[in-house]
């Protein structure tokens, strides 16, 4: 039976992975996913490698705030 698995891209953060049963990382490295749907960074900044913790908020606050200063 073949299983569907969805991502959808949050402009500015993660993707969303719906229905996967691994995430597999560019160095190879295999994260289970235990969760119906998991954010997976797509910035590198976060600390808990491959999913989201949200650092990229602060990626975007300090875009931001460079916009308003120039
Ligand atoms: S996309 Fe959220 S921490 Fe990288």
């Amino acid at each position: 039976m073949k299983r569907r698995v969805s991502v959808v891209e949050c402009p500015g953060g993660p993707l969303l992975v719906r229905g996967a049963d691994e995430v597999v990382s560019a160095d190879g490295s295999v994260a289970a996913v235990e969760r119906s749907v998991v954010a997976v960074c797509r910035c590198g900044r976060s600390d808990r490698l491959p999913w989201c913790d949200d650092s990229h908020k602060d990626r975007a606050k300090r875009k931001k705030k460079r916009a308003q200063e120039s």
